[in-house]
């Protein structure tokens, strides 16, 4: 495929060979040289609509260890402010002839349209509630090292599931790999049709971690909430916070992730977060990066192999 927008169009084997190679990169990573000439000759550009740690920092550093000329687009003091729009803004970027575009943004679906008007590759790195798909891939990376395998395991993902497109990459990667999946938060940060997702639902968080060997937190995304039900951090994390008496509900082997940004005492205990023998975040910040090469380079591939049988055809 030209772009990564989504897990939605992967199939498991493609989704099991982009985590073996994002292996090769873990031990890459490790070195103390970190240089590859994967994407040498080749520039991307970072554009990000929202603000990000994580995900932009790792495609940056992805992006220059693979040996690509790296520019981040600060989209603050872009044309933007000044009344341009998106597609105006990536045909203009388009005109610089980038090869990988690495897009976040506030709304759902803007990654795929702007897909749709440029000539090179795009990755989604999250847009609005609709997908973030390199999020889902690390993850599941980080679950198969800790695990030992990606099917067969009960994995709860907690809180508010209704705004998260970490939860929903989660969702579809996870299934696709046939594990039991439930989802466990209030009712009303539950997406609609929660029931028909192939999931179990809980409201109660000690019936919905009884036996889960995957527990993964999510945040309180009230960018998104539109103005509705937010409950008050005091009576969250009471109800839905992880504390060590909730997570004894799970297996004793069983690991706790958060994608990023935590908020210590509403959705998660810090000692739970800081446990290394429960808690995979670092673990999960690591794989970030080295999915992130996988993807860059495998999308590189692809991006080279269409350019020369265009040429081919040409000559
Ligand atoms: N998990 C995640 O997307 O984190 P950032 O918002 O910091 O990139």
């Amino acid at each position: 495929a030209r772009h990564l927008l989504g897990i939605e169009p992967l199939s498991p084997p493609e989704i099991v060979s982009l985590l073996d190679l994002a292996e090769t990169y873990v031990a890459f990573n490790r070195r103390t040289v970190k240089h590859s000439d994967a994407l040498e000759g080749l520039t991307q550009i970072n554009m990000f609509f929202e603000p990000s740690t994580r995900t932009q920092s790792s495609f940056e550093l992805a992006g220059k260890r693979l040996g690509a000329d790296v520019m981040n687009m600060a989209m603050a003091q872009s044309s933007l402010t000044k009344g341009e729009t998106l597609i105006d803004t990536a045909l203009t970027l388009n005109a610089m002839r980038p090869d990988l575009l690495v897009v976040r943004h506030q709304d759902s679906g803007a990654v795929n349209l702007l897909a749709s008007k440029v000539d090179c590759a795009v990755i989604n790195a999250g847009d609005g509630r609709h997908e973030h798909p390199t999020q889902a891939l690390l993850d599941a990376l980080t679950i198969r090292r800790a695990k030992g395998r990606l099917q067969r395991l009960t994995i709860a993902i907690c809180g508010d599931i209704a705004h998260s497109r970490v939860a929903r990459s989660n969702l579809i990667l996870l299934g696709k790999m046939e594990n039991r999946l439930r989802l466990v938060g209030p009712a009303t940060l539950m997406p609609a049709g929660a029931a028909d997702l192939g999931c179990e639902v809980y409201e109660d968080m000690r019936e919905g971690l009884a036996g889960a060997d995957v527990v993964m937190m999510l945040r309180l995304q009230k960018e998104r909430m539109d103005g509705g039900f937010i409950p008050s951090a005091r009576e969250y994390f009471h109800r839905w916070g992880l504390d060590a008496e909730k997570l004894a509900c799970a297996k004793p082997d069983a690991i706790v992730m958060h994608p990023g940004p935590m908020n210590r005492g509403v959705e998660i205990d810090g000692t739970i977060a800081d446990d290394i023998n429960r808690s995979v975040i670092q673990d999960q910040v690591e794989m970030g990066v080295a999915v992130r090469m996988a993807a860059m380079d495998l999308l590189a591939r692809n991006l080279r192999a269409e350019r020369g049988a265009r040429a081919a055809e040409e000559s």
